[in-house]
This record gives structure tokens, sequence and C-alpha cells, in this order.
């Protein structure tokens, strides 16, 4: 009977290897597309290795598209046109295009795979986003789960961006996490420090970045970063300005009042911070600060849920009851909001119910 039992299972695992030798030798046949070409903008020519995304195959390149989840599939900022190749579209990429952009062929590159040769277009911009090494110059405790971290840069030694773009942070192999992600970050100081940046991290319970950042990453430290993108920074008009932001929400808003200090405005603005406790407040007196600096400037905390021990006189709710003691021209009203994508959609009904155009309207999701 044993004999019986230990011929079968011999039999078994055989055949089981033979298997698994089958599988593997069927992916590096199938998946062996060998070299691939891509053609950028009907002008630029490169060659890769099939097999990867188009978004990390154009990074070997030295090309960043943004994206902002590292390819996750989850942002939807990795869009690109893909005119020729690039096979059929996939549901993971159907919830991030509108029809509009499923008609012009529009793609996320982190989904769509280089098998065969492939035509892409890309904005000219794209060729100005560079890879940095930097090294942690600060880090500062804001509250109990936000960080502003200063990077000084090594190479390139300077950076140029436009205030309110955000820059790609990689984090290394850490603890039990055994690839390196990267991350998209506003930077929150000001364009004219070209050395040096800051930004303004809040952590993530469980999150592969910021448990890094906020747990192991060490003033002396060096990282990866590539950077700038984004398309949030202030249109050169003379409409109003109502900024509103939560959390490290904060980030490009500073570097754009930062900036406006620096090239002066008379444009009238307001900024509605939103929170839920004081605890949660930070860079208030610093905030506080611009009401001298510009002819006609509000900055307005507002918090959801503060404690009784708190004894907060302030405002309280949701920012956006508090909008109409700003807001008194809708139409020549221009909006910039950055946080959470659920605080962003009720913000963005309201301020269209205001009566605020909606391409008035500008935003970065942190998603
Ligand atoms: C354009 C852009 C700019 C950004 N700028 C900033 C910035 O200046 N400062 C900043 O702190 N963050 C910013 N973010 C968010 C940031 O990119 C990361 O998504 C965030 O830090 C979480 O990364 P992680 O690797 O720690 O978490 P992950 O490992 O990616 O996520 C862990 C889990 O948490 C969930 N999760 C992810 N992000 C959040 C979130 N924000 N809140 C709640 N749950 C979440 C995920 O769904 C997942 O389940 C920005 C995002 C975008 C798109
Ligand atoms: S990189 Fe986020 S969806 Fe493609």
């Amino acid at each position: 009977m044993l004999i019986v039992i230990l011929k079968e299972v011999l039999i078994l695992t055989a055949l089981f290897g033979v298997l698994t030798a089958v599988i593997v030798i069927a992916k590096m046949i199938f998946s062996n597309y060998g070299d691939c070409t891509i053609t950028i903008n009907d002008k630029r020519e490169l060659t890769v290795k099939g097999g990867l995304s188009l978004l990390s195959s154009l990074a070997e390149k030295d090309i960043f598209i943004p994206s902002a989840c590292g390819g996750r599939g989850s942002c939807g900022t990795c869009k690109c046109k893909v005119t020729t190749g690039g096979g059929p579209l996939l549901p993971t990429e159907k919830p991030f295009l509108d029809a509009k952009e499923l008609a012009g062929d529009i793609r996320l590159s982190c989904q769509v795979k280089v098998k065969e040769s492939i035509s892409i277009n890309i904005p000219e911009e794209i060729f100005n986003v560079r890879k940095f090494k930097a090294t942690i110059a600060e880090i500062a405790d804001y509250t109990h789960d936000i960080k502003g971290i200063t990077f000084k840069l090594l190479e390139p030694n300077n950076i140029d961006f436009k205030a309110g773009q955000y820059v790609q942070l990689m984090t290394p192999k850490y603890a039990k996490q055994k690839q390196s992600v990267s991350r998209a970050y506003s930077i929150s100081s000001k364009p004219s420090l070209k050395n040096q940046f800051q930004l303004i991290i809040r952590r993530v319970p469980e999150g592969i970045c910021t448990t890094w950042v906020h747990d192991h990453l060490k003033v002396g430290d060096k990282v990866n970063l590539t950077g700038p993108y984004g398309d949030f920074f202030i249109r050169d008009t003379k409409a109003d300005i109502i900024y509103v932001a939560g959390g490290s929400g904060k980030a490009p808003i500073k570097s754009m009042l930062e900036d406006l200090k620096e090239k002066g405005t008379d444009r009238r603005m307001a900024y509605f911070f939103g929170a839920v406790t004081k605890k949660d407040l930070y860079l208030t007196d610093y905030m506080e600060e611009f009401k001298q600096v510009f002819d006609d400037f509000d900055y307005y905390p507002v918090l959801s849920n503060p404690t009784e021990e708190e004894k907060w006189e302030g405002r309280k709710g949701f920012v956006m009851p508090f909008f109409s003691e700003y807001i008194k021209d809708p139409k020549n009203t221009e909006a910039y909001l950055c946080g959470s994508p659920r605080m962003l959609d009720s913000v963005c009904k309201e301020l269209v119910k205001m009566g605020v155009p909606e391409d008035n309207i500008y935003f970065d999701s942190f998603a």
C-alpha cells in the first residue's frame, strides 16, 4: 500500500515538474518580443527591448511621463496618445478615459505593453523632465502626521519649475519592501530657490513611500527623484483667486504664495484651509503673515471636528459654506484646489453652483 502511495506521489511530482518547465519555456518564448521601436512625435525613434510597459520603456531612455501612482494604474496621470501599436484598450484604462480621449487614441502608458513597434505623441515639455540626485538637508515635524522635508540638489544641482508643480520621489528597497516605488509630491518652496526645494509629506497608514519618509529617512540620506511635472500653476490673469486645500495640499499653495510675494501682485486672494482638529493645523502664523505682504489677502483655517478641550473659536464645519464670505464676482474668480479627491469633488461642485466657470477651476488631486 505504502509503495503504491509513494509511486503516485513520485508520478505527480514528476508531472508537476514537467508542467512547470513547459510554462517557463513557453513564457521565455512568448514574452520575448525582441527589439521594438518607439516613434515619438513622428521625429524621434528609440529602440527598446519589448515586454515592458510603455511608461517603463520610456523611463529607461530617460523620458519621464508623469506617473503619480508609480505605474499602479490608479492615478490616470500617465496618459499619452498611441497612434499605432499598443494593442487593445484594457479594462484597467477605461475608468480614466472620457469619450473624447477614447476617440483620440489616448492610453495609459503604464498599462500599454510594448510588444511591437509603436508610435506615440507626447507634449514637448515632457523632454524637460529630468532625473535628480539630492540629499536630505532638513526634516521638520509640522504636525503628528505631516513633515516638511528639505532636499539639497546634488546632480544636476538646480531645478527649474513653476510654483504648483510636483516631483516624483523614488523610494529605495527598505524593510520588507522589495521594490522601489515612485510617488508624486508637490513642491512647497519657491521656484527662485534653484539648489534646494521642500516637500510637505503626510503619513498614509501602511503607505509604502510615506512610511519610508516618516520612519526611515534621515538628514544626510541620498535620494533619487524626477521632475518637474504638472500643469497646476497660476494663470496670468487679473481674476480674483480662491485657494482651497486640506492636509498636505498646503504644499503647492505655499509655493504659489511665496512666488507671488517675490513677483508682486495686486490680485484679490483668499486661502481656505480645511483640517479636522487644531492639531492638524500647521504653518498658520506663516500663512497669516501673507496678509501683510499682499494688498488684499485673507487666510481662513476651518476645522471640521475640533475637540472640546481645544476651545476652537474659529470657523467650524466644511470649508464650502464660508466661500460666500469671500467670493463677490464668481465669473471673475479663479480657483486653485489641492487635496483628496473627495474634498476636491465637493469643493468643485460648490464653486460651480456659486457661478465660478468650470474652466476657471484648476486642481491637483492627491489621488
Ligand atoms: C499630483 C500629486 C501631488 C501630490 N502631492 C502630495 C504632497 O505634496 N504631499 C503628500 O503628502 N501627498 C501628495 N500626493 C499623494 C502621494 O503621491 C501619495 O499618493 C501618498 O503619499 C501615499 O503614498 P504611499 O506610497 O505612502 O501610499 P501607498 O502605498 O501608495 O498607499 C497605501 C494605501 O493607502 C491608500 N492611499 C494612498 N494615498 C492616500 C491618501 N493620500 N490618503 C488616504 N489613503 C491613501 C492607497 O489606496 C493604499 O490602499 C500627491 C499626489 C498627486 C497625484
Ligand atoms: S501611472 Fe498612475 S495610472 Fe499610470
